[in-house]
């Protein structure tokens, strides 16, 4: 029988640490952790994250600001906010919600969120020391940093003779995932849209992680027998069956068919998103105990 990994219950003792983390930080130190959120646009599906991220927040005690930009801010303004927050004493964490609208560029931003704020592990410092096996000063991508207590979850900490396969390059995940199943002495492919023979590559994975945002692309035959399944797709398809105009989310895993050869896979949703959510405030209480303590 496969086991279906229950991503809210993971998620929920992770935010219970989190919050004692941060009844310690205030009784101790005084200090409120800061979490800024800035959403450029009406993007209705980055909307509804950066809701949940700012209500998670204020859940686990944080101060939780969030930034609603029109969609004709410019480079400039956006650039001053980050300047401003980065000032900002009493904020640890921040986060741009990506994708920006197309006017803007993603990657100046990014870069000029301090290395120690930035929450979402994207900006080249934090990256460089993902690299070099530092997970003691960065911070970590949240995504592929929840990903992980999957991973661990089912196999341990060391990941030696098993062959983990990321099918996903992007700097948000698919790297980042690598470099942490690498750090974990896995033996890592990076698969991705160019791959040649791409269900033949994932045909050979103990550990599948597939972010690439096509609904159901993984079928049951791409699956080795036993494997663990990760999937990080969250695509919302119309779903006729549920009335007109419904629609749903799936992941990019066929969940029902790879169930049968998968022995670990993650459900879509209740799976990774949850994690998502739940690192991103482990990250943040991290980042504040290291700028006050
Ligand atoms: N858009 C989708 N996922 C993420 C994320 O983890 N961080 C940011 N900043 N934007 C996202």
């Amino acid at each position: 029988m496969v086991v279906v990994i229950e991503g809210k219950k993971v998620a929920s003792t992770v935010i219970e640490r989190v919050k004692d983390a941060a009844n310690e930080l205030s009784r101790t130190s005084g200090v409120k952790a800061g979490l800024a959120v800035v959403i450029v646009g009406d993007d209705p599906a980055s909307h509804a994250y950066v809701g949940a991220k700012s209500r998670m927040a204020k859940e686990c005690g944080f101060a939780s600001v969030q930034h609603t930009l029109s969609s004709e801010t410019t480079q400039e303004e956006l650039l001053e906010l980050v300047g401003t927050l980065n000032q900002d004493p009493s904020i640890h964490g921040i986060l741009v919600q990506l994708p920006l609208p197309k006017h803007l560029k993603s990657e100046p931003v990014i870069q000029s969120i301090l290395p120690e704020k930035d929450v979402d592990g994207l900006n080249v410092v934090n990256a460089g020391k993902l690299a070099i096996g530092d997970v003691k000063t960065g911070l970590v991508s949240c995504t592929p940093a929840g990903a992980m207590v999957f991973v661990r979850q089912t196999h341990g900490e060391d990941l030696s003779g098993l062959h983990a396969v990321v099918v996903g390059r992007s700097n948000l995940f698919g790297k980042p995932m690598a470099q942490l199943l690498l750090n974990a002495n896995a033996t890592v492919t990076i698969a991705h849209s160019r791959t040649r023979d791409l269900s033949a590559v994932c045909r050979t994975a103990d550990i599948l992680v597939v972010a690439v945002g096509r609904p159901q692309m993984v079928r049951y035959d791409w699956v080795k027998p036993g494997a663990t399944v990760i999937d990080v797709g969250i695509n919302r398809i119309t779903s006729p069956e549920r009335g007109e105009g419904k629609s749903r989310l799936v992941g990019d895993v066929a969940f029902e068919e790879c169930s049968e050869t998968a022995a670990v896979i993650t459900p879509v949703p209740g799976g990774v998103g949850p994690m998502t959510i739940a690192m991103l405030m482990a990250n943040t209480i991290i980042a504040a105990y290291r700028l006050t303590g």
